[in-house]
């Protein structure tokens, strides 16, 4: 048995308000500890999205009867909400501001980059801007850091060229930090067709599946990575087969296992890993320690990944068969165990809103 700090997940959909037959704060925070993590970070992108004091009020409100584990809530950079000065205490209520610069799920995209700037320039430089970009607009998001001299955290990088240009901007001294999904560093293009059991839409995911020759120069680079993060990002198995696939994959429960695979295999290091999910997306994101809180997991444990044993609403996963090795058994979270063998053992709301 092998025990590790409590892990902290700084992306995840828990699609509240909106969409909770996908997931809830109740069910996410539960796949949470299920998966060993112990905090999470929930994105804007729900119907509606969190752009004001109104929404996250509504959002906060159900957090705090519902959530299992501890987590912070952000809001969402819109068309016309980004005079944040004006507001001072909403930004420090939340996790952070994610601004949807390329095609994501849901209506968040900003298009045009005179809308990036009120955002750049009144968010508070004490706490993250998260970009969902890819490729040239990733690049655009690491000039604003540049320009505004303030740090911009780079969500689930998943190509060779965004990998390169992330260690050149750190090289040069911007204030840039970056993601990678485990589904970016163990899947390629090249596993849709035995994800999808004939049901292309399984395989749809933003930023999409990779080449080899990008998920190589992920691992390569793996020092210019500062945070695993899962994009857990839950759709129902019958809106993934429908004819108009929403995209995204579950995540919490398999990254864990996943990541301690590859360890086995001598891919990477334990310690990799936990200065992955725990100190830099503490730092990054500011987040406090969580006292007497850790995961207890089986190492040796065997086990194959399947979708019918595992807690979130969706009922599918891309590594649905995947040969893994350890098994989280116990997870303490502020002194009292929230989660063994199987079962969730702490109430709704026992979860803490860190930015409270
Ligand atoms: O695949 C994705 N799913 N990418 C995103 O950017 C959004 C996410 C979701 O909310 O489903
Ligand atoms: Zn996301």
């Amino acid at each position: 048995m092998i025990r590790l700090p409590g892990l902290i997940d700084p992306h995840v959909h828990l699609r509240e308000p909106g969409a909770t037959h996908k997931e809830d704060y109740d069910s996410g925070t539960s796949v949470a500890l299920a998966g060993g993590v112990t905090l999470v970070l929930a994105m804007p992108n729900t119907k509606p999205p969190i752009f004001d004091a109104a929404t996250l009020d509504l959002v906060l409100d159900s957090a705090k009867a519902k959530a299992r584990c501890d987590y912070a809530q952000f809001l969402g950079a819109g068309p016309d909400n980004g005079d944040w000065a004006n507001h001072p205490s909403l930004p420090e209520r939340s996790a952070g501001l994610k601004m949807y610069l390329d095609s994501t799920f849901g209506q968040l995209r900003l298009d045009d980059m005179s809308l990036w700037m009120p955002h750049f320039q009144n968010w508070p430089r004490s706490l993250p801007i998260v970009a969902h970009s890819e490729s040239r607009s990733m690049a655009a998001a690491i000039l604003f850091a540049a320009i505004y001299d303030r740090p911009v955290h780079i969500a689930h990088i998943s190509l060779k060229e965004e990998v390169l240009l992330i260690k050149a901007a750190k090289e040069r001294g911007i204030q840039v930090t970056c993601e990678v999904c485990p589904h970016h560093l163990f899947l390629t293009q090249g596993d849709i067709p035995a994800i999808s059991h004939g049901h292309p839409g399984r395989g749809e995911v933003r930023p999409r599946l990779a080449t080899q020759a990008d998920v190589d120069a992920l691992w390569a680079n793996l020092d210019v990575i500062d945070c695993f993060a899962t994009d857990h990002a839950p759709h129902t198995i019958e809106e993934k087969d429908s004819d108009n696939p929403p995209p995204g994959f579950p995540g919490l429960e398999t990254i864990l296992p996943l990541l301690l695979a590859a360890v086995g295999e001598g891919r990477l290091t334990l310690d990799d890993v936990l200065v992955r999910m725990v100190t830099n997306p503490r730092r990054i994101f500011n987040l406090p320690e969580q006292p007497e809180t850790w995961v207890e997991v089986d190492e040796d444990a065997a086990y194959e990944i399947k979708a019918a044993e595992s807690f979130t609403r969706c009922g599918w996963t891309p590594f649905e068969g995947w040969k893994v090795k350890g098994r989280v058994r116990k997870v303490v979270l502020r002194g009292r165990t929230a989660f063994e063998d199987g079962k969730i053992l702490v109430e709704p709301g026992y979860g803490k809103n860190i930015r409270a």
